[in-house]
């Protein structure tokens, strides 16, 4: 597989995403065999919006691989600088130094400016309310682990769906698989937006709704509410509790991509079933996978 950049899922096939799940397994299994794998690369993250899990992951997942890494947690980009420069001069500085950079920027267009710019690879980490890929493919992830599969499966999507860029990679990257059936459960003001569904609806039978109603799903995905867009009635009737859940199934996977406000309760943290903590973990051997096949096209058998 030859991938130059990683911007949107949708860049990516079925075949090649399984590849990438299939590297992860491997090295989650065997993570000595790829130690030395990219001892000869470099990564800069550079988010100008705050993560806690997608740069701390990604850093990590280039060191555990024999690569160097520099985290820029300022630039002279950034607004309220005094001597501001412009991203483009930014992201070709920095792509001068690095062979691939990890992006997150609150605006959709950045990575496709970054792109223009610099002639390392580039990895978006979540551009405004557009997409974060390499999210998704750690849900997927942690989806094959449940299910053994991606196909046939019931998806209830669940919050704030019009800005979650999770749940908008995650609806693209289902719609590759066969046989999916999501439903979308969100307030009337915070739906899907229109064009993820137009892009999605040949391949998945997709429901909307307003009303919680979780009954017989395989994975339960919580987006999340922002703070800013929502009150406490509507926070209240999209949140999960161990009462509104005693009758899922065993195996139903309730997933999160963190951070977490008031959207799961905390007493669901026991079940089994929640699997948001082991998803997150999941991130490093599933950025690890991304970094080879981006930089490498190849790794150990
Ligand atoms: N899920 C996610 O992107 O988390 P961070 O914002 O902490 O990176």
């Amino acid at each position: 597989m030859k991938m130059k950049n990683l911007i949107t899922i949708e860049q990516l096939n079925r075949k090649e995403i399984m590849e990438i799940l299939e590297l992860a397994k491997r090295i989650e299994n065997n993570p000595q065999n790829f130690e030395k794998e990219l001892e000869d690369k470099s990564l800069a993250t550079l988010f100008f919006q705050p993560s806690t899990r997608t740069r701390s992951s990604s850093s990590l997942a280039m060191q555990k691989l024999g690569g160097k890494v520099i985290d820029i947690y300022e630039t002279k980009h950034e607004t309220g600088m005094l001597e501001a420069e412009s991203f483009e001069d930014t992201i070709k500085v920095i792509g001068d130094y690095v062979d691939l950079i990890c992006l997150r920027h609150i605006s959709e267009e950045a990575p496709y400016t970054a792109e223009k710019n610099t002639q390392a690879k580039l990895i978006n980490c979540g551009n405004g309310g557009d997409q974060h890929p390499t999210q998704t493919l750690l849900d997927l992830y942690t989806i094959l682990k449940g299910f053994e599969r991606l196909d046939n499966l019931k998806i209830s999507i669940i919050g704030g769906l019009k800005g979650s860029r999770s749940a908008h990679s995650l609806l693209i990257a289902l719609s590759f698989f066969e046989n999916n059936r999501v439903k979308l459960i969100s307030p009337k003001s915070l739906e899907m937006p229109k064009k993820y569904i137009q892009q999605t609806k040949n391949r998945l039978k997709i429901i909307e709704k307003e009303n919680f109603d979780i009954t017989d799903q395989d994975v339960i995905y919580m987006a999340g509410l922002s703070a800013k867009d929502s009150d406490k009635n509507m926070r209240e009737k999209y949140q999960i509790t161990l009462e509104k859940i005693k009758s899922i199934k065993n195996n139903t996977l309730i997933l999160n991509p963190l951070p977490r406000i008031d959207e799961i309760s905390k007493e669901v943290d026991k079940l089994q079933n929640a699997k948001y903590f082991q998803q997150s973990k999941n991130g490093l051997f599933v950025r690890m996978a991304v970094f080879l096949k981006l930089l490498k096209d190849q790794s150990p058998q």
